[in-house]
């Protein structure tokens, strides 16, 4: 792909301060979003923004993601999400994201090759599975193996970032189809099952479910309806342009540590209960709702009171002030996948009666607040068998071909800088040191 297009300029912003008028290039993108490009700001006034949670702040042009929140529209490369959700795999949409177009016969079977060459994991890092202890959540192990990755697989060291994006394929097949594999086996620890290793025979899904379920004693057939669920839900949460995890793993990727280490970040950020983490925040609270009689209006009330700092897991998003696109196909995919598996969830009830509460409640219509891409991923999840410490495991695995995508056009922009923000220091002046004997 090489660097990415740049922004077309297309006129000029006047900034008065100080009794000065600064001329700032207004720049737009193909999408006709526009942006007041203040690269010059400080070295020609002294001054800097201030953006609290970068809510009007652009960090970098990208080529990989479109997000219209007011419109409810998300594309990969293009093409819209929904398209993909129904037509396409999520091994052929990693490649998109990596790439830049969907593959030709000839790439996605190199790709598909690569997957099943790489699954496997050192043997020695098995060891690390064994000493965690009973508790600990698969995402702590997940992050921990991921940036251990680079112990066992050095040649991803920051002297080899131009080496490792020169071969992309295979530094992305091989973080791809590890994480898979260390994803179902941070599961088995945690239920006292051995691994179940990846077979070459599988596609991607197939073999994540066939290692997560199946058993010496009870082999998992893989049942079509599940496997194509699970396609979708990764799909869907492939990229999501410069959310919380995908800017970390592009910051710290800006100090040209390892791809793993970056990943690894990125993984810690998106086990927040904001972020990723929301999807087993809203079973929990669902099953809250569920033990306290099923009443979902007390939840309401809750999220609404400003003195309480409870939130409505699974509603609300930063740049979507529309249905998000993703949540309502998984919500399609969540009553398809519970009728084929014929489960009776009554969370999914419960799910569906608080939804048409809160678009009925002046606060949250007044705010754009709507279901989320976890609302429902959790009841598929549950559904399917995974347990609830292991949901944002699944979002992490769907989001890898986004932040590796973000993370080589990063590397390989021609504006790359490493990221280092501003402050407005508000601390003390100057005061001199005080023995402690004469402190007040
Ligand atoms: N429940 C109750 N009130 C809410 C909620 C919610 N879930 N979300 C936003 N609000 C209110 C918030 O209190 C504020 O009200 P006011 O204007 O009176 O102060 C207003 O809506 C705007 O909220 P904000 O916190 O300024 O918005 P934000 O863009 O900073 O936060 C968010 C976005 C996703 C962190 C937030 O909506 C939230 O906390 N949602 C619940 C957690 C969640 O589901 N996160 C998953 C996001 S989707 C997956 C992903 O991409 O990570």
């Amino acid at each position: 792909m090489g660097t990415p297009r740049k922004a077309t300029p297309v006129g000029q912003a006047e900034l008065h301060v100080d009794g000065r008028v600064l001329n700032l290039p207004v720049v737009e993108g193909t999408e006709q979003e526009r942006a007041i490009d203040i690269g010059r700001l400080r070295d020609q006034t002294g001054l800097v923004t201030l953006d609290y949670g970068y809510k009007n702040t652009g960090a970098c042009q990208s080529e990989i993601t479109y997000l219209d929140g007011e419109k409810g529209i998300l594309r990969y490369r293009g093409y819209p999400v929904e398209e993909l959700a129904e037509k396409s795999r999520f091994v052929e949409v990693a490649y998109l994201m990596v790439h830049g177009h969907l593959p030709r016969a000839g790439e996605q079977q190199q790709f598909s090759e690569l997957l099943t060459r790489h699954s496997m994991i050192h043997e020695d890092m098995t060891q690390f599975f064994k000493n965690y202890p009973e508790r600990a959540h698969p995402m702590a192990i997940l992050s921990a193996m991921v940036v251990s990755l680079s112990s066992f697989y050095p040649e991803l060291s920051q002297d080899h970032v131009s080496e490792e994006l020169a071969h992309i394929d295979i530094t992305a097949t091989r973080l791809l189809s590890k994480l898979r594999t260390i994803a179902a086996f941070s599961y088995k620890k945690s239920i006292g099952e051995p691994y179940v290793y990846p077979r070459h025979d599988l596609k991607y899904c197939a073999n994540f479910l066939n290692m997560m379920f199946s058993s010496p004693v009870r082999p998992y057939v893989v049942n079509p309806v599940v496997e194509k669920a699970l396609n979708t839900l990764l799909i869907l949460h492939a990229d999501h342009e410069q959310n919380c995890s995908t800017s970390t793993v592009r910051l710290v990727g800006s100090a040209k540590v390892n791809l793993y280490a970056a990943v690894a970040a990125g993984i810690c950020a998106l086990w927040g209960p904001l972020h990723g983490g929301a999807n087993q925040e809203v079973i929990e609270m669902l099953e809250d709702i569920q033990r306290q009689g099923g009443d979902t209006r007390k939840v309401i009330e809750r999220a609404k009171d400003k003195r309480d700092s409870f939130r409505l897991y699974g509603f609300g998003h930063r740049v979507y002030k529309n249905y998000d696109p993703r949540a309502r196909i998984i919500k399609q995919t969540c009553v398809d996948v519970l009728r084929e598996l014929k489960v009776n969830d009554p969370l999914l009830d419960i799910a569906m009666e608080l939804e048409e509460r809160v678009q009925n409640d002046d606060y949250f219509k007044e705010r754009k607040l709507y279901p989320n891409v976890d609302f429902y991923s959790g009841i598929i999840y549950r559904a399917i068998g995974i347990p609830v410490d292991m949901f944002t495991v699944i979002f992490a695995l769907g989001r890898l071909p986004g932040w590796i995508a973000q993370w080589k056009e990063s590397q390989e922009d021609a504006d790359f800088k490493i990221q280092r923000p501003r402050q407005i220091y508000t601390g003390p002046t100057l005061r001199h040191y005080v023995p402690i004997d004469q402190r007040g």
